[in-house]
């Protein structure tokens, strides 16, 4: 099935301006070391992080989107790949010495898609090599509409916490999972990696900023 990432708008392709885990993260990794953004959008984090010395290459399905990171000049390289494709990612510049994967995990696919997107994350790494992911956490107890999202979509998610994100006309957009903190540690540590942190916050949703939300900030060591 093709993404409906393949052709998203990318100047609508949600983000964050709050990067400060993503800061914390940074600072344990050597100067200049290679880091491999996964699910890079149009190459905004990616560009954070080659400002910060980083040697990085950002991934992403949408052909525009890596188009529009390649030609903005901020450093890094940038190439279009499935980070659910099951023959892998195939860079020429691995192993990586971290993987910063933001809030692609709780909109990439159903749970094979998960697994194979952490799978390809590990194959990129170095062995002790660093996994930096977000997620979208389950957040009805901070915003009393997703609970509705998740009962009223769940006859066709067919998954509990599963809903989809909808345009302003109500068109479906893309299908998100809202992870529990113990679903996202099992899933990371049955990739083959070593969860060393956890941390929940509420922030405001990606996409829709006035709205509350809670998000899953994990870093994990490759084992
Ligand atoms: C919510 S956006 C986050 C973008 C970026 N990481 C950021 O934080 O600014 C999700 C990104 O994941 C990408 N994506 C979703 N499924 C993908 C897949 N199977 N392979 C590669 N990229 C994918 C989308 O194209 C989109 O750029």
């Amino acid at each position: 099935m093709t993404s409906p990432w393949a052709d998203y708008d990318p100047a609508n392709i949600p983000s964050k301006s709050d990067l400060s885990e993503l800061e914390s993260f940074l600072e344990r990794l050597p100067e200049g070391a290679r880091v491999l953004d996964l699910g890079c959008g149009s190459g905004g984090v990616s560009r954070t992080m080659a400002r910060r010395g980083f040697a990085v290459v950002g991934v992403d399905i949408n052909a525009d989107a890596i188009a529009h990171a390649s030609g903005s000049g901020g450093g890094g390289r940038f190439v279009v790949r499935d980070l659910a494709s099951p023959k892998g990612l195939r860079l020429d510049d691995a192993p990586f010495s971290a993987v910063v994967c933001q809030l692609v995990l709780s909109v990439v696919g159903k749970t094979g898609e998960r697994e194979a997107l952490l799978e390809n994350a590990r194959d990129a790494l170095e062995l002790g090599g660093l996994l930096y992911l977000s997620a979208s956490e389950v957040s009805d107890d901070v915003n009393p509409a997703y609970e509705k999202l998740y009962r009223d979509d769940f006859p066709e998610t067919g998954e509990r916490y599963t809903y989809y994100s909808r345009d302003s006309d109500g068109c479906a957009l893309y299908e998100t999972h809202h992870f529990t903190g113990p679903e996202l540690s099992a899933l990371i540590e049955t990739a083959g990696f070593e969860l060393m942190q956890l941390v929940s916050k509420t922030e405001s949703s990606s996409r829709r900023k006035d709205q509350k939300a809670n998000f899953l900030y994990a870093t994990a060591r490759k084992i």
